[in-house]
């Protein structure tokens, strides 16, 4: 879908379908609204005879009876203004998209909505509502054979300001807005491709497919390799499966050779069966969403480079597949990391963690000034914080700040989580340095424990999205399965870098 930008009266503009936004404040009248005064009279009869809320998410389409101008009008409520904020617009604008697509238009326009306290930044509300109407537009539909299964999405959507002025932040908004989406769009496909088709091999060659368009080189580790560099917690989770693991490395130097990178590690297991402690088929069955931080972090690298930040980026993404034959690794298995602190596999499910520490450790090799990992870890973090939002731990108080801060605005919420230093007596171990799992109590802190034992001193967050990588429910702006979190989070961190 393009997303132009054009200033324009509403009563003029010639669309298929012009979606206007309305606060509940606006009823009954339009007083507060100067900018619609246009179709003023299309639209408040409908408010004051209550045919239309303005709830946040209510819609209401009209047929104005004027021509030339629009053939439609699409009301989509934001709710109260008090209540007014990115995370409100995103959807609503992702909802009235796939309003005017199921009405099998090819194009519609979208008049955006004003700044209130709430949200003031015409630049941020333009890039919120392109992104929401982008996102809407997504679907799973590259194994579906049948075109009737597949939905058109609009062509085009025109953004509509109806005041003249500075257009530079508006359009430079629109462009993060799109690249941002693009990014998201393959991470849900990553996401939502089944295990069958989507292994650590496949995975690091749509790694060199995505890099290469933006100009940026790959290194991929194969087994071999990972095992001249010691890499023996990786190998031992990989040495389970027929698909053979791989280590992705991507780097991006967008501030010039002397400044430190930023390290990004995404856990990219392609399918966790749980190993030799094998899941439940209820718990196993969604499991080739567990490579969707990996998949987050190849988004991000990738979009990083196509908006040309002024940062340096260093992407490890070790993928491998969580699998029980005989070659498995097994429960008492003792394995030594890349770093040389040799664990106890007291649980082959508990495998994230394995391939994170020899990422760490790996990561530490390009002296990085900052570290974020991002994995779909604990369904202990899924249990504590729900399904919209990660957990978000550190040793770093002003990088959980902003990470946090991140959240708000993209969309991708994130929670503060401890790392208490006793509950590491819960990995304590008789014949090696700790062990991978503890019990079920407070299973999101200790992993992210574990993880600690390989970062150092850097300034270090791990992000566990075992919740928020996969939507149950379809959303407005996500269809049921992968969601590409992080990816959005991830960006807006590195833009305000
Ligand atoms: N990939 C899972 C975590 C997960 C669970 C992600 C549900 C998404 C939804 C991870 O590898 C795992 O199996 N974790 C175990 C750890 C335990 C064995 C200590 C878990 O959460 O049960
Ligand atoms: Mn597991
Ligand atoms: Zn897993």
């Amino acid at each position: 879908m393009k997303v132009n930008l054009k200033t324009a009266d509403p009563a003029e503009i010639k669309t298929q379908a012009l979606i206007v936004f309305i606060f509940a404040e606006d009823r009954p009248g339009l007083a507060r609204r100067p900018e619609l005064a246009g179709i003023e009279g299309l639209i408040s009869p409908r408010l004051k005879a209550k045919d239309f809320t303005a709830r946040h998410l209510s819609l209401l389409t009209l047929f104005p009876e004027h021509r030339p101008g629009p053939e439609r009008v699409i009301l989509m409520g934001l709710g109260p203004e008090k209540e007014y904020s990115p995370d409100k617009l995103r959807p609503a604008a992702a909802k009235a998209a796939q309003a005017a697509r199921d009405l099998a238009l090819k194009e519609a326009s979208l008049i955006l909505p004003p700044g209130r306290p709430g949200l003031d930044d015409m630049a941020v509300i333009a890039e919120t509502a392109a992104l929401g109407a982008r996102l809407g537009m997504y679907q799973y539909d590259e194994l579906k054979t049948n075109d009737q299964d597949k939905k058109k999405p609009l062509r085009s959507l025109t953004l509509i300001r109806t005041e003249t002025g500075k257009t530079a932040r508006l359009r430079a908004a629109l462009e993060a807005a799109g690249t941002a989406a693009e990014a998201i769009r393959t991470v849900r496909d990553l996401v939502n491709r089944p295990a069958n088709l989507l292994y650590p091999e496949s995975l690091a060659a749509e790694a060199r497919k995505l890099a290469g368009r933006v100009g940026l080189k790959v290194k991929v580790l194969d087994m071999a390799a990972a095992r001249r560099r010691g890499m023996g917690a990786f190998l031992g989770v990989a040495q389970g499966s027929l698909r053979p693991g791989r280590i992705i490395i991507i780097e991006y130097m967008g501030a010039g050779p002397r400044q430190r990178p930023v390290a990004l590690i995404g856990k990219a297991i392609t399918f966790d069966s749980g190993g030799l402690n094998l899941k439940q088929p209820e718990g196993m069955v969604t499991m080739k969403t567990d490579m969707a931080g990996g998949a987050a972090v190849l988004g991000v690298v990738t979009a990083a480079a196509r908006m040309e930040l002024k940062v340096n980026l260093v992407a490890i993404i070790p993928a491998a597949e969580n699998m029980p034959d005989g070659a498995a690794y097994r429960p008492g298995d003792v394995l030594t990391t890349m770093s040389k602190q040799t664990v106890e596999i007291s649980n082959t499910d508990a495998e994230g963690r394995l391939i994170l520490a020899d990422g760490l450790t790996l990561a530490s090799e390009y002296k990085p000034k900052t570290v974020i990992d991002i994995a779909t870890l604990t369904g202990a973090c899924a249990v504590a914080l729900g399904q919209k939002c990660a957990g978000l731990f550190g040793n770093d108080p002003k990088l959980i700040e902003v990470l946090k801060k991140a959240g708000e605005t993209s969309g991708d919420r994130v929670w503060p989580m401890p790392l208490f230093d006793d509950y590491f007596d819960l990995l304590k171990s008789e014949v090696a340095d700790f062990k991978n799992a503890g019990t079920r109590f407070g299973g999101a802190i200790t992993a992210g424990l574990f993880l600690k034992k390989f970062v150092g001193r850097t300034a270090w967050a791990h992000l566990d999205i075992a919740g928020p990588a996969r939507a149950e429910k379809a959303a407005p702006d996500t269809p049921a399965g992968g969601t590409g979190f992080g990816v959005n989070l991830l960006l807006h961190y590195l833009r305000g870098l």
